[in-house]
């Protein structure tokens, strides 16, 4: 990398404007041209840095920069505004002289911007540690607090300063910083009611709009939306490149490390929604009896919420928006307001209040950064105010501003000449006078105290009787008519001129950056700024925290009937104050300049630049700054550079470095006319001696470049001859020892051929032993297989014929046995049977022997006996055989007569057996089976052979009570209200209508029979036995059954039932029986028929039974056929 050791180095254009040759404005403009299009946007006047708006972020503020310019002297590299924060922070802590910076330039000329530079570099060049760290952190964090609060966009700069600020940053001995102070001039409130056409208001408003939490604007009683708010201006509230939500969140953590407690900074924003709030109140007029308007607050909602984010009464608040409360010498008088002078006093409240809480914001960061050593500080003071402004409409603020700007200028050039002056003095040289713009006349105009127009201003704010911005236009024209630098249309009169390019109601002045136009009006309420009593007072009574602080005036018991200082008047002596802090300390000047208007990179108009330059009065300084000298250095760095221009001083001058540059510059032939020698530096007259020198010493430094080759080549090839020599040695005995290690390698790989070839026969031979030894061993193992092979063969078969030997042994032995066995076997049957002839022979041979012995007794009686016998014995046989029969009733088997003579005895046994064993089965039965059996008698009688359903009945137990009616609580109430039942079963009754049935309860008692619902158990008909004349069914297998009413009896009028029941049988039979049983009444017809009539009510149906098929699946259907006509359907068997 390229190392700098001037900002003589390849400079582009000059660096320093004090080399520029020919010097003049032209010159100077191309100068800062050219080095703009280099990016270099920085160049001196002397030790002043003149500093170009690049427009766009350049990469020359990075960490590497800050550590270029550390330590180094202010012209050893090229022009920067580090150079000049170094010099100044190392002249304060190494010399102890206090420092100001003066930033100054035209609005959007980059001053800002620059202050922070500077701070920037002094906080990244001083001492480090966790206490500086914070210190250092706190003074660079109010930045953007007061940006906030302070800044807005405006036509000329998106981020433009509307307040003057001042920030003395005190050090301790090491230079480390301790704290700091902030001081600021005349914030221009007006802009928080009102702003020009694409300007906006301060950017707090439009921070917490779009920054703050939704919750936090639902406290603060807000919208996001700017439109709501009268006091924002719309058409420019979003700027290009500025997020306002992100900078909300910087602000917010700004305030936070400066050291804001959270309750503070949720004052100060319930203030700022409350201004917001303030713009919108709004007013009508009210007529009075007296014929004055007066006004009242149209829409109260805004006032309201206002006076509750401030803890006002809004009664108070409105009262003093509508009266207003005149004192004097004790007396109280209560004028009304009309609407104008409502929205005057209103806008005045918002002014006053934002303006008294920016002071308040600064008074708390200064009570954060203030030093807390009480020990003797340095101090380094930045200067960033306003700059000079000059717009189409000129006011009371803009004539502030420009009033501030002509101090600087004329401390500038106080300073500048005095350290001119100062280091001609220190370094012993004849000082000679300069010509220059003195631009003390024309603060004179506005700050004398007699005739100066600021004066003027509160002489006629004070006036009693009419005050106009006319009258006090019509003094300044009497009083400054004279006044070279005063013009107004009017002043001219007296000389019987009138001077129409200038309005009426304006004055010009001609400043030292131009001529400025003001108009008048206005500038007598502003220099007033009042705020009506009433409505101090009714701030001081809100219990917001702040307010109290904010208005201290408003406290009734303070009643102050002087007038307030004015605004002018004020800033006068703010600015009175400033000047004199500034001359007691070591001035460095940044002067900025604007490169053009658009605000946009790349762009330099010159004619823009040229009035900068102009009213700067930038060539004025160069010519000032060379009016004696234009160049100076110390020795030691002269010397340095250019001694080897002589052969004395080159390459090394032993002795003072002021001898050396006399022996020098003599042998160099510079007539002495063109420098001077000062006590530690050298003074050139002309900077044309010094391209001279430069010039010289380019030459010079060809010249020793060949010199320096010329030796260096020398050099190279000698040490390259003296290596190539070596080299050969080296090769050759390389080479030869590469010889004799490739004779050394063939002579050992012959060796190790023969040697192997060796070994190789050697090997095949003891090879050839060995697999012979192996042959044998294996033909030895071969024969010794097959022989025990032979062995175990003959072996095998040895024991298998001693196996089948066993064996047969075994079968023959098996035979042997089963021989013997069968023998035996023959024998024993044999003698069985020779025993039984025995027995038969020894049985006859006693029958024998009984026949003769009782053959005497025989002829008598033996035949009846035998006869008897036999006979008993057949009986008995025959009885006994009886035995197998069953008591079973049912049981029909019998057995076969045996012997044809007891046929009839064998019929008449099996009737009277039969009968006897009924009677004993039946004898068996208690009295309730019989009963049931009685029953099932009667339903056999009844049924038998006469309907189809009657067989699969004979197996179902009569159970009567299939509803358990007595048990099951759901019928309670109509088992009351029939007497004992005899049948309880589930019916369905068959609707005449369309032939379905419907689910009814069926009881029977013996009076009567009921059908009741079967859902709620309400009887629905009830009738007694003796209406019911006969019960007709079908001869099917089907449950349908009809209950025919006598005719002319009560129950008849309903008609006659057709009911159908799973227990049709039981129902009948049940019917029946008691028809059978009760003396009193007649027996009841059964009907059995496939075709019956049935009485509903007037007409007669009749009901036919047909054998369906099986869709009508398994029981029987009925289905209404004509009015007439019901037909069932009925399942085939
Ligand atoms: N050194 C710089 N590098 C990059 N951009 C710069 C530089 N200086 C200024 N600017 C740009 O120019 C804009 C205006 O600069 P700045 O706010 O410092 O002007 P100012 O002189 O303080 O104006 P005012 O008097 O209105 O406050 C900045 O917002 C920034 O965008
Ligand atoms: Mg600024």
């Amino acid at each position: 990398m390229e190392v700098k050791t001037s900002l003589l180095d390849n400079m582009i254009g000059v660096g320093d404007m004090v080399l520029l040759e020919p010097l003049n404005e032209d010159s100077f403009i191309v100068n800062l041209r050219n080095r703009f299009d280099h990016n270099e946007i920085y160049t001196y006047i002397g030790s002043v840095v003149i500093s170009m708006n690049p427009y766009r972020s350049l990469p020359i503020y990075t960490p590497q920069k800050v550590e270029e310019y550390r330590n180094r002297n202010f012209y050893e590299l090229s022009p920067h505004i580090y150079a000049l924060a170094d010099e100044a922070y190392r002249s304060l802590r190494d010399q102890d002289k206090d420092q100001c910076i003066l930033i100054t330039g035209e609005s959007g000329a980059g001053k800002t911007e620059a202050s922070k530079l500077v701070m920037s570099y002094v906080a990244a060049v001083c001492g480090k540690g966790q206490e500086v760290n914070k210190v250092k952190e706190q003074l660079l964090q109010s930045n953007p607090v007061l940006e906030a609060f302070g800044n807005a966009k405006t036509m000329r700069n998106d981020n433009s300063s509307r307040f003057g600020k001042y920030m003395d940053i005190e050090f301790d001995f090491k230079g480390d910083p301790l704290g700091g102070v902030i001081s600021n001039y005349l914030l221009e409130k007006s802009r928080v009611c009102k702003q020009p056409r694409g300007e906006r208001n301060f950017h707090i408003f439009y921070q917490l709009l779009s920054g703050a939490s939704d919750d936090t604007l639902m406290k603060l009683k807000l919208d996001r939306d700017f439109s709501k708010y009268n006091y924002l201006s719309l058409d420019s509230a979003n700027v290009n490149g500025l997020d306002d939500a992100a900078s909300f969140r910087t602000v917010r953590n700004a305030m936070q490390i400066v050291g804001f407690m959270e309750a503070e900074v949720q004052s100060v924003l319930e203030l700022v929604a409350a201004i917001l709030k303030l713009g919108n109140i709004e007013f009508k007029p009210e007529s009075r009896v007296n014929g004055f308007d007066e006004s009242r607050v149209k829409d109260k909602n805004d006032l309201k919420e206002m006076c509750e984010l401030l803890g006002i009464e809004q009664s108070v608040l409105e009262r003093a928006f509508s009266y207003r409360t005149v004192e004097a010498k004790m007396e109280k008088m209560s004028t009304t307001l009309n609407v104008a002078q409502a929205y005057y006093a209103r806008d005045a409240l918002a002014k006053n209040l934002y303006s008294r809480l920016f002071s308040w914001l600064v008074t708390r960061i200064n009570e954060s950064i203030k030093a807390q050593a009480k020990t003797r500080h340095k101090v380094m003071g930045v200067l960033d105010i306003y700059g000079f402004e000059i717009f189409e409409d000129n006011s009371f603020e803009q004539f502030i501003i420009n009033y501030c700007n002509e101090k600087l200028q004329q401390i500038f050039i106080e300073l500048t000449l005095r350290e001119e002056q100062e280091e001609y003095i220190r370094e012993d040289i004849e000082w000679t006078n300069i010509e220059y713009f003195n631009n003390a006349v024309i603060c004179d105009l506005i700050e004398n105290n007699q005739n100066g127009i600021l004066a003027m201003l509160d002489e006629e704010c004070l006036r009693p009787g009419t005050v106009t911005d006319d009258t006090f236009l019509d003094k300044l024209n009497t009083i400054c008519a004279e006044h070279q630098h005063f013009e107004s249309r009017l002043n001219k009169n007296s000389k019987f001129l009138t001077d129409h390019s200038l309005p009426h109601s304006c004055f010009r002045i001609q400043h030292y950056a131009g001529k400025v136009l003001y108009r008048v009006e206005g500038f007598v309420d502003k220099n007033n700024d009042l705020l009506y009593r009433d409505l101090s007072q009714a701030m001081y009574k809100a219990t917001h925290s702040l307010m109290r602080q904010l208005f201290p005036e408003g406290n009734p018991a303070k009643v102050n009937l002087k007038r307030p200082p004015t605004a002018g008047f004020q800033f006068k002596a703010s600015v009175g104050v400033l000047m004199k802090n500034l001359q007691t300390k070591n001035p460095n000047y940044i002067r900025c300049i604007k490169p053009n208007d658009k605000k946009v990179a790349h762009i330099f108009t010159d004619s823009l630049v040229c009035h900068q330059v102009r009213y700067l009065g930038l060539v004025e300084n160069v010519r000032v700054r060379r009016a004696g000298y234009a160049f100076r250095q110390p020795y030691e760095s002269c010397l340095e550079r250019y001694k080897m221009l002589c052969k004395k001083t080159w390459p090394q001058w032993r002795g003072p470095a002021r001898d050396g540059v006399v022996v020098l510059l003599t042998d160099c032939s510079v007539p002495t006319e063109e420098f001077a020698y000062g006590r530690s530096k050298i003074f050139i007259r002309n900077p044309r001696t010094l391209f001279t020198l430069e010039e010289r010493r380019r030459a010079c430094l060809e010249d020793l470049a060949t010199l320096i080759q010329k030796i260096y080549r020398g050099w190279k090839s000698r040490t390259h001859f003296l290596l190539l020599k070596k080299s050969q040695v080296v090769v050759a005995a390389w080479y030869r020892r590469y010889a004799q290690q490739n004779k050394y390698q063939k002579i050992k790989s012959a060796t190790l051929v023969m040697q192997s070839f060796i070994r190789g026969w050697k090997a095949r031979n003891i090879l050839r032993q060995l697999k012979y030894e192996k042959r044998c061993k294996e033909a030895v193992t071969t024969i010794a297989a097959y022989w025990h092979g032979t062995q175990a063969r003959m072996e095998l078969r040895r024991l298998k014929t001693e196996a089948r030997n066993k064996r047969a042994v075994s079968v023959i032995w098996a035979y042997w046995q089963g021989t013997k066995a069968r023998r035996e076997l023959r024998r024993l049957k044999e003698e069985a049977r020779r025993k039984h002839a025995v027995a038969i022979i020894w049985a006859y041979w006693l029958g024998l022997q009984v026949r003769r012995e009782y053959r005497k007794f025989f002829r008598a009686n033996a035949g009846k006996k035998i006869y008897d016998f036999t006979i008993q014995r057949i009986m008995q046989k025959y009885f006994l055989g009886l035995k197998t029969t069953t008591m079973s009733p049912m049981d029909n088997t019998w057995p076969a007569k045996p012997y044809g003579f007891l046929e009839g005895a064998h019929t008449q046994l099996r009737r009277i057996f039969h009968l006897w064993r009924c009677k004993k089965y039946r004898g068996q039965f208690t009295e309730e089976k019989k009963a049931v059996y009685e029953e099932k008698l009667e339903a056999s009688e009844i049924f038998k052979d006469k309907k189809a359903l009657y067989p699969s009945s004979v197996s179902q137990p009569f159970k009567g009570d299939y509803l358990e009616i007595q048990k099951n609580p759901k019928y309670q109430k109509l088992n009351s209200a029939v007497e004992e039942v005899l049948l309880a079963d589930l019916v369905n009754k068959i609707n005449r209508a369309n032939g379905k049935g419907s689910p009814r309860l069926f009881l029977l008692t013996k009076s009567n029979f009921v059908l009741a619902d079967q859902k709620t158990g309400q009887v629905k008909a009830s009738v007694p036995l003796p209406d019911l004349a006969s019960v007709s069914v079908s001869t099917q297998s089907d449950g349908f059954f009809a209950l025919k009413l006598k005719e002319g009896s009560a129950s008849a009028s309903k008609g006659d039932f057709l009911l159908s029941s799973e227990h049709l049988i039981e129902i009948i039979t049940k019917l029946h029986h008691i028809g059978t049983t009760a003396a009193d009444r007649d027996q009841i017809n059964i009907d059995i028929s496939d075709e019956f009539l049935v009485q509903f009510k007037q007409d007669k149906v009749c009901v036919k039974f047909i054998q369906g098929g099986p869709k009508n699946g398994n029981s029987a259907a009925c289905k209404r056929k004509n009015n007439r006509l019901l037909e069932v359907s009925v399942p085939s068997p």
